[in-house]
C-alpha cells in the first residue's frame, strides 16, 4: 500500500504554487482551493498518480473526476464543444460550471480519471491560486472535493486536514472557498442536461441557452457523489465482450484479465493476455484497470476471463467497476 507521508500545510504564496506544481508533477497529491470547495489534485494525464488520488480519497468507487484546465483553449484539447458547450463556457468560464463532453481524439488524460467514458468533465476554476497552480503545473489537474469519501466537501485547508492528514502529500491553505458549494454540472452530449446543481444557478444556464435543461434519465442528483447505488451513473464503461469473474482458469477463445505473479490456469492458450499487476499491487492494478479492458474487449475474444482482485484498498472500487461490466446488459 501506499508509503507514510507526512501531509506538509502552506500558505498560498508564490513558493507554495512552485511547490504544488513540482509535486503535481512527481504524481503526488496537493489538495488547493479553488472557487467552490477544495480540490484534491493531481496530473490527469498520470494513471499512478490518479489511483492514488481514489486510495487517499477511500471511494468504494471509481466516480469520473473533472479535469480542471486553465482556460477554454486549454479545455478544447481534452474535448468536443457544441454550439451549447460552446456558449455555457464563453458565459461562466471561468466559474462554478463543469461541462460533460464527448472526449476529444487525442484527449491525454488518463482512462482511469474518466472511468473508462468516452465523455470527460472539464472546468475552468475562478480562484487565484487554483489558476496559478495551473498555470506553473501546465497540464489539467484532476481534483475531486478534497474530503474522505461520505464526508462533505471541504471549504477550508482545516476541513481538508481533518480528513485527510497523512494521506496526501501537500494543502496549499488560501483561505475559506467564497462559493462553497461543488459547481454545477451540465452535460453537453446532446440534449444539454443538469447532471448537479450547484454554483452555477439553473435560470443562468437556462436563460444561456435559451431552453429548459433536461433531467437526467435516473432523475436529479444522478452524478452526486455518495452514496452512489449500484447502476445509478447511467453511463459507465461497460466491454462489449462479456465477462467472467473470479476465473482460475481460461478456456479457448477467451481473453485473459490477470493479476499477479501467476497467470490463471491455461493462459497460454488465451486470445490475449494482460496483466493488471504483475507485482500484485492495486494502485498499478486500478490505474491499468480501463485501458486493459479495452484492449481485450477489441481483441475479439468471445469472453473475457477476470481473475480474482484482493477485496482491499483499492481493490474494492476495481470489484465494483469489474461486477458493474459484468452485469447483464
Ligand atoms: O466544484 C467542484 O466541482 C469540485 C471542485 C474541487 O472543482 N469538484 C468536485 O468533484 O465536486 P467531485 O469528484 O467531488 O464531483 C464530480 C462529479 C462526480 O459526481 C462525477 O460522477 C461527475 O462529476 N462526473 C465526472 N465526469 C463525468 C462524466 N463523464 N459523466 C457524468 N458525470 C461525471
Ligand atoms: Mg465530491
Amino acid at each position: 500500500m501506499t508509503a507514510p507521508l507526512v501531509t506538509r500545510v502552506s500558505r498560498a504564496d508564490a513558493a507554495a504554487v512552485g511547490d504544488a506544481a513540482r509535486c503535481l508533477r512527481a504524481g503526488g497529491l496537493v489538495a488547493f482551493p479553488t472557487e467552490t470547495v477544495y480540490g484534491l489534485g493531481a496530473d490527469a494525464t498520470n494513471g499512478q498518480a490518479v489511483a492514488r488520488l481514489y486510495e487517499a480519497k477511500g471511494r468504494p468507487a471509481f466516480n469520473p473526476l473533472i479535469a480542471h484546465v486553465v482556460d477554454a483553449a486549454a479545455a478544447r484539447a481534452l474535448a468536443r464543444f457544441d454550439a451549447n458547450a460552446v456558449r455555457l463556457a464563453e458565459t461562466f468560464w471561468p466559474g462554478p460550471l463543469t461541462l460533460v463532453l464527448p472526449k476529444a481524439e487525442s484527449c491525454p488524460v488518463a482512462d482511469l480519471a474518466t472511468a473508462g467514458l468516452d465523455s470527460i468533465a472539464v472546468r475552468v476554476p475562478n480562484h487565484d491560486v487554483a489558476q496559478k497552480i495551473l498555470v506553473a503545473f501546465g497540464k489539467p489537474v484532476v481534483a475531486p472535493s478534497a474530503n474522505r469519501s461520505g464526508h462533505v466537501s471541504p471549504t477550508t485547508a482545516a476541513h481538508v486536514l481533518a480528513d485527510l492528514r497523512n494521506r496526501i502529500d501537500l494543502i496549499i491553505d488560501g483561505g475559506a472557498t467564497p462559493v462553497g458549494v461543488e459547481s454545477s454540472i451540465v452535460a453537453c452530449l446532446g440534449e444539454p442536461t443538469l447532471l448537479r446543481p450547484g454554483g452555477a444557478p439553473r435560470d443562468e444556464i437556462e436563460r444561456v441557452l435559451k431552453r429548459p435543461l433536461a433531467e437526467p434519465a435516473e432523475g436529479p442528483g444522478a452524478c452526486a457523489e455518495a452514496p452512489l447505488a449500484p447502476g445509478m451513473l447511467a453511463s459507465h464503461y461497460a466491454p462489449h465482450t462479456p465477462l467472467r469473474l473470479d476465473a482460475d482458469h481460461v478456456d479457448a477463445g477467451e481473453a485473459l484479465l490477470a493479476f499477479g505473479p501467476n497467470p490463471a490456469a491455461g493462459a497460454m492458450g488465451a486470445t490475449m493476455v494482460l496483466n493488471l499487476s504483475p507485482q500484485g499491487d492495486l494502485i498499478e492494478a486500478a490505474a491499468n484497470l480501463f485501458s486493459h479492458l479495452r484492449a481485450l474487449d477489441a481483441a475479439g475474444a468471445r469472453l473475457i476471463a477476470v481473475m480474482p482482485i484482493p477485496h482491499e484498498g483499492l481493490g474494492e472500487a476495481i470489484n465494483d467497476r469489474l461486477a458493474r461490466a459484468a452485469a447483464p446488459r
